[in-house]
């Protein structure tokens, strides 16, 4: 009964130009593993749950990619949607329709664009969280230590319960889930020592989050819960444009776990980075000895701290740069402080309205 849902519907916009709407992240194999993000995620479920089991949600944009790089699904195993609602809505698709084929399936969400470098931890993490979640209407997510106050994360904070008769004392209920706070007061969380980021991996059977739909965001529940009829039919694709053209745009973060008072969380160490920006991409590569990640024909004078990443078939000079991102992809070249990077948005919106 164990199902995984692969969010890959995302434009990954703060990597850009790497990351690119005709071509997001999670279709490159961004760290040169031989393996894209898409396919790396896939691979991590072996042995947790079989192949036919395992369903990608994205736009239709990118049905061939996926299909492409994980072969080994089948047509109906990569949920296309018409258009962008975030997490919520795609969740939401995912379970209902695997609700109508096994009531009683447990279900992964996985995003497809992190990195996991300790596999056999995540397996163990993943199983003590299916074990938690398997019959109880429970929420369950992953969180991982926080390094610094990234703004980017949801911040769970749990009860520090001195119980010992807790069963596993590495799940632990869920006091108070902020989605993405101010600097201030991620600042605070960190300090505190009280929270732990919000990895996007979740755990729960299916009734679970159908019941948390029902009560937090009825009004998605009800659309898809429509589809009962269509799911598994010639109809699906019809009524999955109905469904989304009424359905509101929201994460599974704001609409869900923000609100619901039976989320747990697993405190959880597998060496996860979500590669959501350059500056993530720099922290987990090898870096050469003046601290520069490069990938490309590159030479390098007097250059430190920087990341450098450009096509292969041209060489690339630099020279007395430090600490900036360098990146080439197609018909772009940005290069930008890495200090500066939450600016990559704006670029992307104004190189946009160039077109
Ligand atoms: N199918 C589909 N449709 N997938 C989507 C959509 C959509 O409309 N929007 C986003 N995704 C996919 C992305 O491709 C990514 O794999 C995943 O869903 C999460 O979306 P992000 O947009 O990357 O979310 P985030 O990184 O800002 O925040 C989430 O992840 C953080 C950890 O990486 C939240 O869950 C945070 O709480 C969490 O800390
Ligand atoms: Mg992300």
């Amino acid at each position: 009964h164990t199902y995984v849902i692969i969010m890959a519907g995302g434009i990954g916009t703060r990597f850009w130009p790497f990351s690119r709407t005709s071509y997001p992240k999670q279709f490159h194999d961004v760290l040169g593993m031989g393996r894209t993000l898409l396919q790396q995620t896939a691979d991590r479920f072996d042995g947790i749950c079989p192949p036919e089991n395992i369903f990608i949600v994205t736009s239709s944009l990118y049905k061939d990619l996926c299909q492409q790089q994980l072969p080994q699904l089948s047509d109906d195993q990569v949920l296309c949607e018409p258009i962008a609602r975030n997490t919520a809505p795609c969740i939401a698709y995912a379970c209902y329709k695997i609700a109508q084929h096994d009531p009683e399936a447990n279900i992964i969400v996985a995003p497809a664009d992190h990195i996991i470098l300790k596999e056999e931890e995540f397996k163990r993490t993943i199983q003590t969280a299916l074990d938690a979640t398997n019959g109880q209407d429970i929420l369950v997510t992953l969180g991982i230590q926080p390094s610094r106050p990234d703004t980017g994360y949801g911040y769970i904070q749990y009860v520090h319960s001195a119980d010992t008769s807790e069963s596993n004392s590495q799940i632990k209920k869920v006091k108070t889930f902020t989605e993405k706070p101010h600097l201030e007061l991620a600042q605070q969380f960190v300090e505190s020592g009280e929270f732990v980021w919000n990895a996007g991996i979740f755990v729960w059977n299916v009734q679970a989050i159908i019941k948390a739909f029902e009560t937090h965001l009825p009004e998605i529940a009800e659309i898809f819960e429509e589809g009962k009829e269509a799911y598994y039919t010639d109809k699906e694709a019809a009524f999955i444009d109905k469904a989304y053209s009424l359905t509101k745009s929201i994460s599974i973060d704001n609409g869900v776990m923000e609100k619901a008072h039976n989320v747990y969380v697993v405190l959880s160490d597998f060496g996860w980075s979500d590669l959501g920006t350059w500056k993530s991409l720099y922290e987990v590569s090898d870096k050469n000895e003046d601290f520069n990640v490069i990938d490309g024909h590159i030479m390098l004078y007097d250059t430190k701290n920087c990341i450098i990443k450009t096509p292969k078939d041209r060489l690339v000079v630099v020279n007395g740069l430090d600490g900036y991102i360098v990146a080439e992809y197609d018909n772009v070249l940005m290069i930008c402080r890495k200090e500066e990077e939450q600016k990559v948005k704006n670029f992307v919106a104004d190189a946009k309205e160039r077109g």
